[in-house]
């Protein structure tokens, strides 16, 4: 794959690239298509992040249910100097979907402290990278931004080929949760495969935990997730100029134990249809899903089995007091 770019400066310590998507992959017209003519239906969760959905995700991170994102902060907030001191000698990281950067600022003040100048390097399918980036560069003195605009694994590739030296990756929130397991076992293999010999990442895994504790986290009592959930049907009507009514449908999640996850849905609340531009009529029946989203909660023999898989290896790893979240760094050997 070789992939391309464009480049912007936006000024002396922010420098901007997107990258070109090169038309291989599909559009949010096929795939919206394809998911709710297949049986059973799907919809793929890239595609909550529109504006309205980005916001709606920093809502939920904020509701007194969705620990997620308050328990990861915790342990960065604690524990940064130690992910500093493992990675002594690298001044570059790396983001993949850094959205609002916030939790990123703990390890990026303890890494600022060790080497006094630090090249971050966020990555976001979204132009909030470049609000975040400002804001981050009136905090930090020492910092330099380069913004990455595009998928994860093209912008992967741009940051190694602009960025010879060592780096750490930094995924974080869970995120590697909401692909499928072979999905997430390949992604990252082709993550590994990326990194250069002493490169590291650093992880974040959601895990099992009290199964009333997951289902409020994806039940928010305001009604976020739910908004979150539906907004998707909002993107679709308006993407599709479509008579979709969004009320016809209720949000759903719950824990499936079998599987190790949380599932979303959206549940049609009466028979309709609706049509999307030449798909022909899409007809649902009372107490009808569309599957939306899957968030894995993970074991440890889970986050063995990935790492070994990827050919990476645990050097560290760090949960908070609950054992509700847990951060691993896993090198690059070979
Ligand atoms: C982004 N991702 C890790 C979130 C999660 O918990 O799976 C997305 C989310 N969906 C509903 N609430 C949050």
């Amino acid at each position: 794959m070789s992939v391309k770019y464009s480049k912007e400066t936006l000024n002396d310590r922010f420098t901007l690239f997107t990258v070109e998507n090169g038309g291989s992959k599909n559009t949010f017209a096929e795939d919206v298509i394809a998911g709710l003519t297949s049986d059973p239906k799907t919809l793929p969760p890239k595609y909550f992040y529109d504006n309205a959905g980005s916001e709606l995700f920093e809502k939920i991170c904020s509701t007194p249910e969705y620990y997620v994102t308050r328990t990861e902060a915790s342990i960065l907030k604690d524990k940064s100097e130690n992910i500093a001191d493992a990675n002594k000698g690298k001044d570059l990281i790396v983001e993949l979907g850094s959205g609002s950067s916030i939790k990123t600022r703990y390890i990026l003040n303890a890494f600022i402290k060790q080497n006094s100048s630090v090249n971050y390097v966020p990555i976001d399918v979204s132009e909030i990278l470049i609000q975040s980036g400002n804001s981050l560069l009136s905090d930090f003195e020492g910092l330099y931004v380069t913004g990455i605009i595009g998928e994860y694994e093209e912008s992967i590739e741009a940051a190694t080929k602009i960025f010879p030296q060592p780096k750490l990756i930094l995924f974080l929130g869970s995120s590697i949760g909401n692909f499928d397991l072979p999905h997430a076992e390949e992604f990252l293999g082709k993550l590994s495969a990326s990194m250069r010999k002493g490169d590291s990442l650093l992880i974040g895994f959601d895990l099992v935990k009290n199964e009333n504790v997951l289902n409020a986290a994806y039940n928010d009592s305001e009604g976020v997730t739910a908004e979150f959930n539906l907004n998707l049907l909002r993107r679709i009507k308006r993407e599709f100029n479509s008579e979709l009514n969004e009320d016809n449908f209720e949000h759903k999640a719950h824990f499936n134990s079998n599987e190790s996850r949380i599932e979303m849905h959206l549940i049609s609340k009466c028979d309709h249809s609706f049509s999307l531009n030449g798909s022909g009529e899409i007809k649902f029946r009372k107490g009808d899903s569309i599957h939306t989203e899957n968030s894995y909660k993970f074991t440890d023999e889970m986050i063995r089995g990935l790492a070994s898989s990827a050919g990476l290896t645990i050097s560290e790893s760090w949960k908070d007091e609950n054992n509700y979240f847990e951060l691993c760094l896993m090198n690059k050997d070979k």
